[in-house]
């Protein structure tokens, strides 16, 4: 299949995000806002808009990939319980930026979207979940829904239907484990946000024990689009398999890190080499994430690769979250490999022990390998935990952390050897943290920067102090 042509690609998801104003609902309304809600509502039966979704092959873009309609159609159609709709806006995953692009600048498109999703799947109670950091975001969805309320596109009788929609936005405490879907759901019941065992899933049982549709931010935003111009418009983008248009995160060592929408199936080194610039100080690529940090790393050699979901699952790795991790010849991958083990042991919720134990022993063995102290048998039992952890646990963090430990060690076995070989003593290259370019994977390092921000949540001086990725779109 021939990479997607990305130039002359008409942006859908941001085609108005970096316009002043388009946070608001004039600027919303002045641009075709709400008119594929309108048309969901009025022109159709639920059942229809899940047969256009499920035609569309609209993939759920939080992470898993998951096919939106036919997730939809699990729902069950008799039940007497109240049905929720609940968009995951927690956003937490290191190299992953991208829905926030769209809470901050266009907040009316995911509630439009979730009219569409909440119609189709008979929800007339639905929760934003937004990631606690995310002040500007809380604020900017909050202000919508008000907007949104005031112009009766919430609450009763919309498009004079008998319809009816009720939209609460939720923040988290900064948690990454809450924005796995189950554990995301245990949180907004009040309680610890621990993940359970699936199935059942929740389109079945959900929040509160009832059917509950999940979906990611980027998802959501798809279906207006969809509705108003069609599945096979749709289709035709990228991949017939997994299409549409998809927003890319680039963070690291490039001349131009920040968010994309690109069609799916475009070159992942038309992305790194045209869209961000290039890798920066006329250096070469060593290493790249394609998917946020829970993806398998690709070497330097594999990275001729179209950006869509069956192609990168194919390859070894996946399409994720979507951040485009890049690091260049000169990092140091124990470092990059120790900064991932420290933050996936932090957010360990504990419940399973290969996850609970397994992500703390990546931590330390990594650790003692980064501070000159490691053996050469570490590098196997590295390999080993990680076989322990895959498919072992109630949720994927434990696989999350194994993949890019083990890909990592075993791409880059040599680079290991060698500074075990050293050991104590050597010189090292310091890995850039505060402000450095690998910020989206010291995930640690932005969380203190941004935990700063909650200290202040809603005054103009915090928001203010928001960090920004640079380059494609950027505040
Ligand atoms: C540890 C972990 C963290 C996750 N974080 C997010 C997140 O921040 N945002 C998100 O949309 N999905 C996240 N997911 C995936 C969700 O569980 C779920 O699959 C997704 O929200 C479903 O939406 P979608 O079908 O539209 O992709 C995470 C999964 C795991 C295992
Ligand atoms: S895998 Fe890890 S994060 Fe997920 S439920 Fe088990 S202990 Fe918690």
């Amino acid at each position: 299949m021939p990479y997607a042509d990305y130039k002359t690609f008409e942006k859908v998801l941001t085609r108005h995000a970096d316009q002043p104003g388009s946070h608001t609902l004039d600027f919303y309304l002045g641009h075709g806002g709400y008119e594929g809600a309108r048309k969901a509502v009025t022109q159709h039966t639920p059942d229809q808009i899940i047969d256009i979704v499920k035609a569309s092959n609209l993939r759920g873009r939080g992470g898993a990939g998951f096919p939106c309609g036919l997730k939809w159609s699990f729902v069950p159609k008799g039940s007497a319980k109240p049905k929720y709709l609940v968009v995951n806006a927690d956003e937490s995953e290191p190299g992953t930026f991208k829905d926030r692009v769209l809470i901050e600048r266009d907040p009316h498109a995911i509630i439009e979207g979730m009219l569409i999703a909440a119609y189709a799947n008979g929800a007339r109670i639905s929760y934003i979940y937004i990631r606690g950091e995310f002040v500007k975001g809380y604020c900017r969805l909050v202000e919508a829904v008000k907007e949104a309320y005031q112009k009766g596109f919430l609450g009763q009788k919309i498009f004079g239907a008998d319809f009816s929609l009720e939209v609460t936005v939720h923040r988290g405490a900064g948690a990454y484990i809450c924005g796995e879907e189950t554990g995301l759901l245990s949180s907004l019941e009040g309680q610890r946000g621990l993940p359970k065992i699936k199935p059942p899933f929740p389109a079945v049982e959900g929040l509160f024990r009832c059917p509950t549709v999940v979906n990611n931010v980027e998802t959501i935003a798809n279906l207006q689009h969809i509705i108003l111009r069609g599945a096979d418009w749709y289709r035709s983008i990228g991949p017939e398999k997994g299409p549409g248009p998809k927003l890319l995160c680039v963070s690291g060592h490039v001349n131009r890190p920040g968010t994309y929408e690109v069609p799916l199936g475009i070159n992942l080194l038309d992305l790194i080499d045209d869209l961000a610039g290039g890798i920066w100080k006329g250096r070469k690529v060593k290493a790249v994430i394609p998917g946020g940090s829970s993806a398998k790393v690709l070497a330097a050699h594999e990275l001729n690769l179209s950006m869509d979901f069956d192609t990168l699952a194919a390859a070894g790795t996946m399409l994720g979250s979507g951040g485009v991790i890049v690091m260049d010849e000169t990092t140091d991958m124990v470092s990059a490999l120790y900064n991932l083990m420290r933050f996936y042991h932090h957010e360990s919720c504990g419940q399973c022990t290969p996850c609970r134990e397994g992500t703390g022993w990546l931590e330390k063995i990594v650790g003692r390998i980064y501070h000159g102290r490691g053996r050469m048998e570490d590098l196997d039992l590295l390999l080993n935990i990680c076989d322990q952890m895959v498919g072992k646990t109630i949720c994927v963090l434990a696989d999350a952390a194994a993949f890019p430990c083990e890909s990592i060690v075993k791409k880059f076995r040599p680079e290991f050897e060698e500074m075990i070989r050293k050991g104590k003593g050597h010189e090292r290259r310091v890995f850039p943290v505060a402000g450095g370019p690998l910020i989206q994977i010291g995930a640690l390092s932005r969380h203190n920067q941004e935990r700063r921000e909650e200290q202040h949540p809603m005054k103009e001086s915090a928001l203010k102090r928001a960090p920004a990725p640079v380059g494609g779109l950027h505040d």
